[in-house]
């Protein structure tokens, strides 16, 4: 039997996706979710890794400034892919090099509409109510050195009600990303 195709999660919050990710792949046959990184000491999404037996690492700002050690210790895990979920620090150059469309983000809109720098969480959601938007959706993408802009892989659209506001519009778009990331991530790392 060849051996599992081994993904990392990084992740800066409550870790709900991260959570859905490593319920979804727990016994599946080809892939494990071996690590889970956090720029955040505190985030939840470490406890949910620590509670399924997952080993988890801190991500540190001399990481970011130059991520030859984490490279290296990607490398020793065998890692070969990456799942971002929720995680807001962005991919240094080497990385994405290091994993060439093999880095999956997910984004909470519709890209490349409310993307870039800034747009994450809440503040996607406010602006797009402030647009009066009649839709918004989630955006599963391949990630290079750019926010936001790699290749698209997968969009899931919800229609927005008057009176949904950001909370609302949030709850709609959380439930497509429960519903379709594992499937997609699955899918692709499977292509
Ligand atoms: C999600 O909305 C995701 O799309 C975005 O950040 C949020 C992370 O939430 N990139 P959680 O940590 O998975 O609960």
């Amino acid at each position: 039997m060849s051996p599992k195709i081994r993904v990392a999660i990084f992740g800066s919050g409550t870790g709900s996706n991260a959570k859905n990710l490593i319920q979804h792949f727990a016994h599946h046959a080809n892939v494990e979710v071996s690590w889970v990184l956090s720029n955040k000491p505190q985030a939840l999404i470490l406890q949910h890794a620590t509670d399924a037996k997952i080993p988890t690492r801190i991500i540190t700002k001399e990481d970011q400034a130059n991520c030859s050690t984490l490279i290296s210790e990607l490398r020793e895990r065998k890692i070969d892919w990456i799942v971002l979920a929720g995680y807001l620090w962005k991919i240094p150059a080497e990385l994405c090099a290091e994993f060439p469309n093999k880095i999956i983000n997910i984004h909470p809109a519709l890209l490349p509409k409310y993307g870039g720098k800034g747009m994450y969480g809440h503040f996607v959601h406010e602006a797009v109510n402030a647009a009066n938007e009649k839709e918004s959706g989630i955006t599963i993408h391949f990630v290079n050195e750019h926010y936001d802009e790699g290749n698209i892989i997968f969009q899931a659209k919800c229609s927005i009600d008057e009176n949904d506001g950001p909370e609302g519009i949030e709850k709609k778009v959380r439930a497509l990303e429960i519903a379709h990331f594992p499937h997609i991530v699955e899918s692709t790392i499977l292509l």
